[in-house]
This record gives structure tokens, sequence and C-alpha cells, in this order.
């Protein structure tokens, strides 16, 4: 049996992938981790493990522990927090994985890290091709580039089965965004719900790359089950499903609530958003091991508001919500 370990598990992602990989493997397959204790049922539908990312010996003394042979490794500061705190997003970011990856090159484990499309700069071509020069002005970019060199350096000399993924920026409704500058495309949504009215704090024309959460984990568990000589990329895969501008989100959510208005008041994170391409090309994802999003815009925004409204429990009468045919 598979035992895995997945750290930053309480976050945007890991708390929907624990609960796909514990749907596959069994709960006491998966040993979820985070520096934050345990709050959720979910959480603790299985083991866990509160770990903080720069201690590598409690890291490996937990990885032992459960003779885990996967980490999937999210633990992580995100963009806007990242450009608040720079020595910590280093620390943790770049700090955090050498120790995942030392543990998996002592002990032959097999590794998932999630980069970004924070690695991409303002002098990326649009619609950012697999292998470009890297030049992010984020400290959160910088990190990311750093690590995706780590992981091809330890795939090379090593021999660690690392593998990655360029995430663009994800939306769900479950665990709440973590302080990326892609938080207004979940943000919008409770508002849209709860306040009728949302003001972005991104321009109305920011196109950005994006993918609906159940992709995002589909192309997770999809690049860690393809077999090891189909992929020809070491550092990370681009994969993104859409793309679309705040104000195209917004159009989209204003058809399904009635009398849904936004306004647009950009603050910092706007020149993060700035500096990052409008699209990617995933087109090495797609041939290596068949990549394909499932989620079009309109199918995503109809299934967020559908989630939501049962998690909020916002009723039709109290915030119409008419469908598109
Ligand atoms: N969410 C997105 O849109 C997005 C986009 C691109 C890439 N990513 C990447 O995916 C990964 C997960 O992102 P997320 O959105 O779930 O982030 P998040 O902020 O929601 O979750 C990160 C988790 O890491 C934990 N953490 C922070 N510092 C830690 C430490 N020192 N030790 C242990 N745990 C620590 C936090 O408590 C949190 O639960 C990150 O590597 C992120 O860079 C996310």
């Amino acid at each position: 049996m598979s035992m895995i370990l997945v750290t930053g598990a309480r976050g945007q992602i890991g708390s929907d992938l624990v609960r796909t990989l514990r749907e596959r493997h069994g709960a006491e397959a998966v040993i979820a981790t985070d520096l934050r204790e345990p709050e959720e049922q979910a959480e603790t539908s299985g083991p866990y493990e509160v770990v903080d990312i720069r201690d590598r010996t409690k890291l490996d003394e937990v990885a032992q522990r459960y003779n885990v042979d996967t980490i999937y490794h999210l633990a992580s500061l995100l963009s806007a927090r990242g450009e608040q705190a720079p020595d910590l997003a280093w620390e943790v970011n770049v700090g955090g994985l050498r120790n995942v990856l030392e543990i998996a090159r002592e002990n032959g484990l097999k590794v998932f890290w999630p980069s970004s499309i924070a690695v991409f700069g303002p002098t990326t071509p649009d619609n950012a091709p697999q292998k470009t020069p890297l030049e992010p002005t984020t400290m959160y970019g910088v990190t990311k580039v750093s690590g995706e060199l780590l992981c091809r350096y330890y795939h090379l000399r090593y021999g660690v089965d690392v593998r990655s993924l360029r995430y663009p920026g994800l939306i769900s409704y479950g665990a709440e965004p973590g302080g990326g500058a892609t938080d207004y495309a979940v943000e919008i949504f409770h508002a849209a719900l709860e306040q009728g009215e949302y003001t972005c704090f991104l321009a109305a024309d920011t196109r950005l790359p994006m993918m609906y959460m159940p992709d995002a984990v589909r192309a997770t568990t999809e690049l860690m089950d393809a077999p090891k000589e189909l992929l020809s990329v070491r550092t990370s895969y681009n994969v993104t499903a859409l793309s679309f501008s705040a104000e195209e989100l917004s159009a989209s959510i204003a058809k399904r609530v009635e009398g849904f208005v936004t306004r647009y008041k950009p603050d910092f994170r706007q020149d993060i958003a700035a500096s990052w391409p409008s699209s990617v090309d995933d087109s090495a994802a797609r041939a290596d091991w068949n990549w394909e999003p499932a989620y079009t815009l309109d199918g995503m925004v109809d299934d967020m508001l559908v989630h939501l409204r049962e998690k909020l429990n916002v009723s039709a009468s109290s915030c119409p919500v008419s469908r598109i045919p």
C-alpha cells in the first residue's frame, strides 16, 4: 500500500487534494500535515500531524514513522504574502522544498511540488511558452524559479522522481485562498452570494490564466500517475484551462446572480498580476501525459455557485441564481 504525506494540507489546494487522495487510497494512507492545527472534520478523517516545513528533523521523523513513499509538498507562502514577507517566503518556499527533496533523496521517495505562473514576468511573451527565459519580479516568483531548478537538479543528480506543475490561479469553494494575486476570483463568488456586490483589487481588464480546482486536482493525480518515461519536463509543466479578465468573470456571475455588480479598486496586487502572462501554452503537458481541462468559464461558474450556495446556505429567494440554458 502506498503511504502519502501532504504538506500544507489545510490550504486551498491541500484540503481538496487530501480528500481526493483519501478517496483513492484510503484515509489511513494519507498523512495530512500543516503548520496549523487541524480544524475541519475532513482534516481529521485520517492521520494529521503539525509539522513546520522548515524543521527537517520533524518532517523526516513523521515521514519515517508512517513509512511514507510519496510526498505532495504544498506548504508555501503565496504571491501577495511573499511580497509582504520576502525573507519568510524564501525560507519556507525554498528551504522547505530543499528539506523535502533531501528526505526524498535519502529515502527514495516520489515527490509532487507545485510551481506557478509566477515564474513568468514582464519579459515573458504572451501565451507563455513552456521554455522561455524566466525573469519574475516578485519574491514568490523568484522562489518558484529556484524551486524548479532545485527539482531538476535533484532529478538529474540523484534520480529523485520529483514532478511539478505550474498551476495558474485556482478557483475553489473549499478552503479559502491563502494570499495570492488571483484570490479575487474566489472572493467574488462569496461577495456575489452574500452581498450582491464586490470591490475587486485587480483592474477590470486584467486577464490571467486560471483553473477550477477539480481540474487542478485531476492534473496533479494524472501527472503523478504518468509513466516516468513519458515525462520530458523536469522543471515544471505549464498547465492551464481558462483565461479570463476580472470583468468577464464578473459578467458571467452577473448573468446568474441578479443585480450583482463589481467595482474596481486595484491595490498592490495589480502590479503582481500585471507582471504575469494572460495565458500559457500547455502543449507539452497535453503531448506527454494527455492533459486536457474539463471546465469552461460558464461551467465553472455554474458549479461554483451551486456548491457555494449549499455551503453558505444562501437560498435562491434571498439571492436568485438563474442558470444559463
Ligand atoms: N492557489 C493558487 O491559485 C496557486 C497557484 C499557483 C501555485 N500554487 C501553489 O500551490 C501550493 C499550495 O497553494 P495553496 O493555494 O493551497 O496555498 P495556501 O496558502 O492556501 O496553503 C498553504 C498552506 O501551507 C501552510 N504553511 C505555511 N507555512 C508553512 C510552514 N512553514 N510549514 C508548514 N506549513 C506551512 C499554511 O498553513 C497553509 O495551510 C503552493 O506551493 C502554491 O505556491 C497555488
